[in-house]
């Protein structure tokens, strides 16, 4: 093969055959340039190979960017760093949504649909009697988020824009009433019911902790965290809990089921599940005297242990969440009156040590977000298991964006990767009483 470009296409050559492709370059407004090998397949009848999609953009898209060189994220074109230092996560979802930063009147109504929409059918309710005490909870929500489709398929046309309109507002409003649900299905609490008179994170402080029996004021320390949090984890293009999202909804599913879909991409470790993972690695790690046995653990190619919350597969620099939540762990600890926080100064020890190390250096393995994430979720009583929970709560308004920005577009298709086949050749069967 040999190629050479244009600056508006690249032409790819297969000097056997003599046939050739023009793959036309595709130019975004910022950050690199993509070949469209939409026809290479039926030019040069090859694929393209790219396991774990690290060089494939899989679709076009407004909302948000990623410089992982740069550190650099943007929701929408505005960067993230403003977002959490000025605005809400109801803003930013409305942004996220919509593309444009909201109005008073439009953020108040905006608001307000969502509040509408908190509660979730009694039916849906009594599911997570189904379910054990000790159900992991981002089960139990994926199932119970899932089990939305059947109450409402027959009334969710996905081409109608009003209904895709209520779909979205239910997902994001009606999530945390689930999780919280969940919660406290683990453990034994009568359900609470959402309070509209509370903002977004303080009604799910309220439906999580809260108890019939008593008053619960929510702090506003803890709501503001969260609101915070829910913002640095709102969108982050197309990870793979967002991709899993786009796959599903593609075939024209259900959304809810697409929405469930994601839920259950983003649990594992390597992916929203971190935030769990690690809590439980400092909490094994203990005491700052253990931590070379542990990062030599993490550079053994035999041991399957890896530092949690640490690597990611765009940023090579620092990802800018990871800063903005070190730096929000200590504020948020100092108003909590938690400045002693053993597991806050191992996190930090354990980062300084690690960063100076040849093998983190060598591989540009940085904290990502979820590295710091759980300590200020545990400093505001919400326990381990449902650390995921909450990542599912903040991203259910980047998976709902990608849902809206793939189905409105007229030139949508199913998604569909093609592989390279190692198995065997073609062959004949052989009678069982022929076998060896
Ligand atoms: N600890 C030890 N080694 C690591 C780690 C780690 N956390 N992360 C990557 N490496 C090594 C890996 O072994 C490989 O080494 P080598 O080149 O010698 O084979 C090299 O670094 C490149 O890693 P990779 O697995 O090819 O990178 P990836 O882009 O496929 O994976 C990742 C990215 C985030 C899955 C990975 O860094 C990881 O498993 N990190 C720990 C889990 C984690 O914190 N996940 C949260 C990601 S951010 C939030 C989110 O996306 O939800």
């Amino acid at each position: 093969m040999s190629g050479k470009t244009n600056g508006t296409s690249f032409e790819l050559t297969d000097r056997a055959s003599g046939r050739s492709a023009l793959l036309p370059v595709r130019n975004g407004t910022i950050g690199p340039a993509a070949l469209d090998i939409g026809e290479l397949h039926h030019d040069l009848g090859v694929f393209t190979y790219d396991p774990g999609f690290g060089g494939t953009a899989a679709t076009e898209s407004r909302i948000t960017y990623i410089d992982g060189d740069a550190g650099v994220l943007l929701y929408r074109g505005y960067p993230i760093e403003q977002l959490a230092e000025r605005s809400t996560f109801m803003e930013v979802a409305y942004l996220l949504l919509l593309g444009e930063l909201p109005s008073a009147r439009q953020l108040q109504q905006f608001s307000a649909s969502i509040r509408y929409h908190t509660m979730i059918n009694e039916s849906l309710l009594r599911f997570f009697n189904g379910f054990h005490h000790n159900a992991h909870p981002m089960a139990m929500v994926s199932a119970v988020v899932g089990s939305m489709s059947a109450f409402y398929h027959d009334t969710t046309d996905i081409h109608n824009p009003r209904h895709r309109e209520i779909f979205s507002h239910r997902i994001i409003a009606k999530i945390p009433t689930i999780a919280a649900a969940a919660h406290k299905h683990s453990l034994g609490q009568p359900f609470i019911y959402p309070r509209n008179d509370l903002d977004y994170a303080g009604n799910l402080l309220h439906m999580m902790f809260a108890v019939p029996c008593e008053a619960y004021p929510v702090d506003p320390v803890a709501s503001q965290a969260l609101d915070l949090l829910f913002i640095l984890h709102a969108d982050h293009e197309q990870n793979a809990s967002t991709s899993t999202v786009r796959l599903a909804g593609s075939t024209g599913a259900n959304p809810y089921a697409a929405i469930s879909a994601g839920v259950s991409a983003l649990w594992g470790p390597a992916h929203g599940g971190a935030n769990e993972a690690v809590l439980a690695m400092l909490e094994q790690i203990g005491t700052v005297d253990n931590i070379p046995k542990y990062l030599a653990m993490a550079k053994d190619k035999s041991s399957h242990f890896r530092l949690m919350g640490f690597g990611h597969r765009v940023y090579k620099n620092f990802d800018p969440r990871a800063k903005i939540i070190r730096a929000m762990c200590h504020k948020v600890l100092e108003r909590l009156g938690r400045t002693d926080n053993p597991l806050f100064e191992l996190a930090l020890r354990l980062e300084e040590i690690a960063l100076k190390d040849e093998y983190f250096v060598a591989r540009k393995l940085y904290p990502n977000v979820d590295f710091y994430s759980g300590v200020i979720y545990s400093a505001i009583g919400i326990p381990r298991s449902m650390f995921t929970v909450m990542f599912a709560i903040a991203r259910s308004v980047g998976w709902v964006a990608h849902w809206q920005e793939m189905i409105s577009d007229p030139a949508m298709r199913i998604g569909r990767p093609r592989q390279l086949y190692t198995g065997p050749v073609r062959r004949d069967y052989v009678g069982v009483e022929q076998r060896g």
